[in-house]
């Protein structure tokens, strides 16, 4: 049954959620995420929950669109850093980013692409 359960979330990765069964134990696997995956896919599966599916926030964590995260506030490096050392709270109420397990240095830049192309194309909120 367990094997079984974690195909069907492998199987329906692009549907994010899955049914498993009540009394199934499996509590909240890590969202797979092949070495290969877009921008977009490594955003969906390791930012959008607390950044949100659109980038606008969660009251998790704040909105990608800030202007507090325009380029020149927050560089590219500031992203490398706060994804693998995560980011202590100091400009919202959010409390801490925890660092982000379960990525590597190529998904890193893709979803640092992905994030900047979005801005670019939806524009900061001021
Ligand atoms: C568990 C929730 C959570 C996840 C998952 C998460 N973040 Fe965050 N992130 C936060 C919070 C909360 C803050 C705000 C910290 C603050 O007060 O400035 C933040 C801040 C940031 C910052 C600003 C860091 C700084 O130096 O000010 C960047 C950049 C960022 N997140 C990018 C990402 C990216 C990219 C991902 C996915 C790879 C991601 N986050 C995943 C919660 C999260």
């Amino acid at each position: 049954m367990r094997i079984i359960c974690v195909a069907a979330i492998a199987a329906s990765l692009s549907i994010g959620l899955t049914a498993c069964g009540q009394d199934d134990p499996i509590a909240a696997p890590p969202v797979p995420l092949a070495a290969d995956a877009d921008g977009a896919a490594v955003y969906q599966a390791r930012c959008a929950s607390c950044h949100g599916e659109d980038l606008r926030g969660t009251d998790m964590g704040p909105s990608q669109l800030s202007i507090v995260y325009e380029p020149g506030h927050h560089g590219d490096e500031s992203y490398r850093s706060a994804i693998r050392n995560g980011a202590r709270q100091h400009h919202w109420g959010f409390g801490n980013m925890p660092p982000v397990a379960d990525i590597t240095d190529d998904q890193i830049e893709r979803v640092i692409v992905y994030i900047r192309a979005q801005q670019e194309a939806l524009g900061f909120d001021r």
